[in-house]
C-alpha cells in the first residue's frame, strides 16, 4: 500500500526500497510523537517522515501538550516538555543530536533541523530497542565534517565509459538519453536513503568534465538546481565538478590561468550567478592535471594556485573547493625505473602545505595509486598537517568485483579510518581529516536496486556510517543494514548474510593480486585477471615478476624512496622487509619466491594457497546463499544467485591464471600437489 504523505516519497514503484522499507518504521511509527521544530524545509521533512511512518503502523503525530512516548524537539522551540529538560545543555553542535529516554518517553533534542532528522532516522535504526528500558541522554555529532558522495555520472553516454563512468548499476539516476529525468522522485528517494545513513554532500558529475557536462556550470545549471531541490529536503548540498578550462571552453577567454585577473572574473561571476540560482550550493570539485583533464601546469602554476582561485571565488557565498589529488603522469615508460606512480600525490602536494584557502580541500585517495583491494594509505594524508584534507573512497566496485562480486568493503574502510601513521595512540586518518571530511564514489544507477548487486546496497550504507562515526564495527553496521532491509528476517537471514559477507573483502583479496602489488587486472575496464595486462603499458601500475621473484622495490636503500614519504615508525617498518606487514609486502619490497614470510609460509606457497582458498570460499558463499531460497524475496534471490556464478566463474579465472601465472615464472610446484595448469 503506497500511502501519500506531501513532501516525503517513502517508496518509489518498481524501486528497490533499500535499508528503508515501510517496515522498518514499524517501532517508530507505533508511537505517539511530538515534533517541537520550525518551519525550515528540513523540520518539515521530520514532521512529513513521522507523519508517514504513524499512518502505516497506527502511531499518531500529536499536539504539543499532549504526552507522547516519543519527542524530537529543536532546543529553540519554545514550551519544552519536562522529558527533554534531562537532555539539554549538551551542545550537539550544527549536525548532531542528544538522544535519551526518561520516564519511558524518547527524546531527540538537536540544536538545528538537520541533527532532528539525523536523530529520527537513528531512533528508526534502533526500532524497538529505542521505546524499551530508559537511559541517559547520549551525544550523537558527526565525526567528520562533510560525508559526501561523487557521482561520477555523465549526462550523455561516453563511447567508451558509458553513461557513468565506473557506473555498475545501469544509467543515471540524474540524467537519461542527454536530459534530466523527467520524474526526478528517485532522486528524492536517493536523498532519503543517503540522510538515514549521514551522508550530507553530493557532487552529481564526473569528475571528468566532458563538454556537455561542463555546461552544467552555465547555461545548463537549472538542471542542477532541480536535483538540488530534491535533495535539500534531506539536508544534502549539491556540488558540481567543473571543467578548470571553462573559461577557455565556455567563457570564450584565450586562457584559463589562474592568476590571470579576466580568469579570476570569470570564476567569480560564474560562481555568483551559480549561487543566485542555488544559494545553499556547496561548491566544486576538480580533476585537474590528471589523465588527461585540463590544469594549473600548463601555466606554470601551482596546484595551490589553481585551488585558490576557485576558493577564491566560493568564498563570499560559504562554498568549497574539493581539488583532487590524484595526480601523476599517466604516459610514463615503462623501461624507466626511476618513475614511481605512487610517489607522485606525496610529491605533487606535501611541498604545497600551508598554501592553500582554508576554504580549499584537498581530497586525496586512500591509497596512493588507484582504489585498489589492498593497498598503504597515502602518505598524503600525513604530510598536510595545514591543508583541509578529505579522504577518498571508491564504494563503485571498480577494484572489487564491479558489484557482480560479493565484497562488503566496511571492513577495509575501517582500517584506513582508523591507521594512525604516528604510531599507537597517535591521531587515526579519521581524525586527521575530521575538518575536510570524507568521500566515496559513488556505486548507485537506476538499475530496480540501485546498485545492481543487491548486496552492494550494503557498501553504500556503510560508507555515511563510518564517514559519521568511523570507530564503528563494521560487522555491527552490516547487522543494522542486515535488519532494515530484511525486516523481520529470522536468525538464518541474518546468520547467512554475515556468513557470506563479513569476510567478502578478504576473499576477494586471496583471489587476486596477491600481498598488495596490486593491478593484474584486464586492461580499460578492470574487470577480471589478466597479470600482464598493465605490465608494459604506460600507467606505472607494474609488478616486476620475473624467474626470481615478484614485487616493486620502494625502499630507500635500493628501491624508489617511497618509503621515505612516511613518518616514524612507518617508513621503517615498510623499508624492512622482515617486518613489512605480509599483506604489503609485495607492494613495498621485490622478494625471492620462497622469501619466507611472517605468516611462515613462502610467497610462492602463499600465492597458490590463498588463491586456491579464494576460489574455495566463493564458491561456499554461493552454496550459503541456497539457504535463503524462500526466505528473502525471490526476485532478490534471484539476481543474487545469477551474480554468485559469475563470482564463482571469475575467482576460479583468477585462481587458475594466477597460480599458472607464478608456477610458469617460478618452476616451483605447489607443496599440496594441486592442479595448476
Ligand atoms: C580511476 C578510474 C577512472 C577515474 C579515475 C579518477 O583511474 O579508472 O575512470 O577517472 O580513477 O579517480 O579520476
Amino acid at each position: 500500500m503506497q500511502v501519500e504523505v506531501p513532501g516525503i516519497q517513502a517508496n518509489v514503484p518498481g524501486v528497490h526500497p533499500a535499508w528503508l522499507p515501510p517496515d522498518a518504521f514499524r517501532a517508530a511509527g507505533t508511537r505517539r510523537v511530538l515534533v517541537l521544530a520550525d518551519d525550515s524545509e528540513v523540520a518539515g521533512t521530520v514532521r512529513a517522515e513521522v507523519a508517514d511512518a504513524c499512518e502505516r503502523h497506527g502511531g499518531a503525530v500529536v499536539a504539543p501538550g499532549a504526552a507522547g512516548d516519543l519527542v524530537l524537539a529543536l532546543s529553540t522551540a519554545g514550551d519544552l516538555p519536562p522529558a527533554v529538560q534531562a537532555s539539554r545543555g549538551q551542545e550537539p553542535g550544527p549536525e548532531g543530536f542528544v538522544l535519551g529516554r526518561r520516564d519511558g518517553v524518547t527524546v531527540v533534542l538537536a540544536d538545528h533541523p538537520a541533527g532532528l532528522l539525523y536523530g529520527w532516522f537513528e531512533v528508526v535504526r534502533r526500532g524497538a530497542a529505542a521505546f524499551g528500558e530508559d537511559w541517559p541522554a547520549e551525544v550523537h555529532r558527526p565525526a567528520l565534517r562533510r560525508r559526501m558522495l561523487d557521482h561520477w555520472d555523465n549526462i550523455d553516454v561516453h563511447p567508451v565509459m558509458g553513461q557513468v563512468e565506473r557506473g555498475y548499476s545501469g544509467g543515471s539516476i540524474f540524467w537519461r538519453d542527454g536530459v534530466p529525468h523527467e520524474d526526478l522522485t528517485r532522486v528524492r528517494a536517493y536523498g532519503r536513503l543517503l540522510a538515514a545513513t549521514g551522508v550530507n554532500a553530493v557532487a552529481i558529475n564526473n569528475v571528468n568534465v566532458h563538454a556537455t557536462e561542463a555546461r552544467l556550470l552555465t547555461d545548463r545549471l537549472a538542471e542542477v538546481a532541480a536535483i538540488a531541490a530534491e535533495l535539500r529536503p534531506y539536508g544534502i548540498r549539491v556540488h558540481l565538478s567543473v571543467n578548470f578550462a571553462s573559461p577557455i571552453a565556455l567563457g570564450g577567454l584565450d586562457s584559463a590561468d589562474p592568476l590571470d585577473e579576466g580568469v579570476r572574473a570569470w570564476w567569480a561571476r560564474t560562481t555568483e550567478r551559480v549561487y543566485e540560482t542555488i544559494p545553499d550550493f556547496g561548491g566544486y570539485v576538480v580533476k585537474a592535471d590528471s589523465e588527461g583533464q585540463p590544469g594549473p601546469f600548463a601555466y606554470g602554476r601551482s596546484h595551490a594556485d589553481g585551488a585558490n582561485m576557485l576558493a577564491d571565488a566560493l568564498a563570499p557565498h560559504g562554498g568549497v573547493v574539493h581539488w583532487r589529488a590524484f595526480v601523476y603522469d599517466h604516459r610514463q615508460d615503462w623501461r624507466d625505473r626511476s618513475t614511481d606512480r605512487a610517489r607522485a600525490a606525496h610529491d605533487h602536494f606535501a611541498p604545497l602545505d600551508g598554501l592553500f584557502r582554508d576554504n580549499a580541500i584537498l581530497q586525496v585517495k586512500y591509497g596512493p595509486m588507484d582504489f585498489q583491494p589492498r593497498e598503504p594509505i597515502s602518505p598524503v594524508i600525513a604530510a598536510m598537517p595545514a591543508t583541509r584534507l578529505a579522504v577518498e573512497l571508491q564504494v563503485t566496485q571498480e577494484y572489487t568485483g564491479q558489484q557482480r562480486h560479493v565484497c562488503y568493503l566496511g571492513p577495509m574502510w575501517s582500517e584506513v579510518l582508523g591507521f594512525r601513521f604516528w604510531g599507537p595512540g597517535e591521531r587515526t586518518v579519521a581524525e586527521v581529516a575530521a575538518r575536510g571530511g570524507l568521500v566515496a564514489v559513488s556505486n548507485v544507477g537506476d538499475d530496480p536496486y540501485w546498485t545492481g548487486h543487491p548486496l552492494a546496497q550494503a557498501n553504500l550504507y556503510a560508507f555515511g556510517r563510518l564517514a559519521w562515526a568511523p570507530d564503528l564495527d563494521p560487522a555491527a553496521i552490516l547487522d543494522e543494514w542486515i535488519g532494515l532491509t530484511f525486516p523481520g528476517g529470522d536468525d538464518l537471514v541474518r546468520g547467512t548474510l554475515h556468513e557470506i559477507m563479513d569476510g567478502s573483502w578478504a576473499t576477494y583479496e586471496r583471489y587476486t593480486a596477491p600481498l598488495g602489488v596490486g593491478f593484474m587486472v584486464r586492461p580499460g575496464h578492470h574487470y577480471g585477471p589478466d597479470v600482464d595486462g598493465y605490465e608494459y603499458t604506460p600507467w606505472g601500475t607494474y609488478h616486476f615478476a620475473d624467474r626470481d621473484g615478484v614485487g616493486v622495490d620502494r625502499t630507500r636503500a635500493t628501491g624508489t624512496g617511497y618509503t621515505g614519504q612516511y613518518p616514524a615508525p612507518w617508513s621503517e617498518v615498510y623499508e624492512s622487509r622482515s617486518e613489512c606487514p605480509d599483506e604489503l609486502l609485495l607492494f613495498f619490497h621485490h622478494v625471492p619466491y620462497q622469501h619466507v614470510l611472517q605468516s611462515g609460509t613462502t610467497v610462492i606457497q602463499h600465492i597458490y594457497d590463498t588463491h586456491f582458498a579464494g576460489a574455495e570460499e566463493a564458491a561456499g558463499m554461493r552454496l550459503a546463499w541456497e539457504k535463503l531460497a524462500g526466505s528473502v524475496d525471490p526476485a532478490l534471490y534471484a539476481r543474487v544467485r545469477e551474480r554468485l556464478d559469475e563470482q564463482v566463474r571469475c575467482a576460479e579465472e583468477w585462481r587458475d591464471q594466477v597460480n599458472t601465472y607464478f608456477l610458469r615464472k617460478s618452476g616451483v610446484p605447489d607443496a599440496h600437489g594441486r592442479r595448476i595448469y
